[in-house]
């Protein structure tokens, strides 16, 4: 089993996405899509603290998987609202579910990712 964990910090979202409700620039709306999907973004409602969340848990798995590229991990939640993360990459394939764990307070996010080995 091998273990991530990530720790962001919420305005580091905001600095790429621009502060909630000012509008954003193409160049934010084109690196928020490159940060998360559209189901996560539909998710996470606008809300930066879920946003960092959901970053957090990609890094986390990331680093449990060594270094895998965030491109390839995405974050669903069930119908409990509990997260969990899918991976897909040309060489190992398609990874169902990656337990992870999200939490935030105040001005960090943090989260963990459990992967098997
Ligand atoms: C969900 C719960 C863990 C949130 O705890 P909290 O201390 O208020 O908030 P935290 O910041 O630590 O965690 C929030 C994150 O937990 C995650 N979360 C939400 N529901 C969850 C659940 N059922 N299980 C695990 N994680 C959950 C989400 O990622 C959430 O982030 P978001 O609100 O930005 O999407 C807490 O309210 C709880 O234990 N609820 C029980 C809900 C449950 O399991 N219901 C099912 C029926 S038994």
């Amino acid at each position: 089993m091998k273990i991530g964990i990530d720790l962001v910090r919420i305005s580091r979202i905001v600095k790429i996405a621009g502060a909630p409700f000012s509008g954003r620039t193409q160049v934010q709306e084109q690196k928020m899509s490159d940060m998360f999907t559209a189901d996560e973004m539909i998710h996470c409602q606008g809300k930066y603290v879920s946003l960092a969340g959901v970053w957090a848990a990609k890094e986390a798995v990331s680093k449990a998987c060594s270094g895998v590229p965030i491109i390839y991990i995405e974050i669903h939640w069930d119908t409990n609202g509990k997260p969990f993360a899918t991976l897909d990459t040309p060489e190992d394939g398609h990874v169902p579910y990656i337990p992870v764990s999200i939490s935030h307070d105040g001005k960090y996010a943090v989260a963990v990712a459990l992967v098997e080995d």
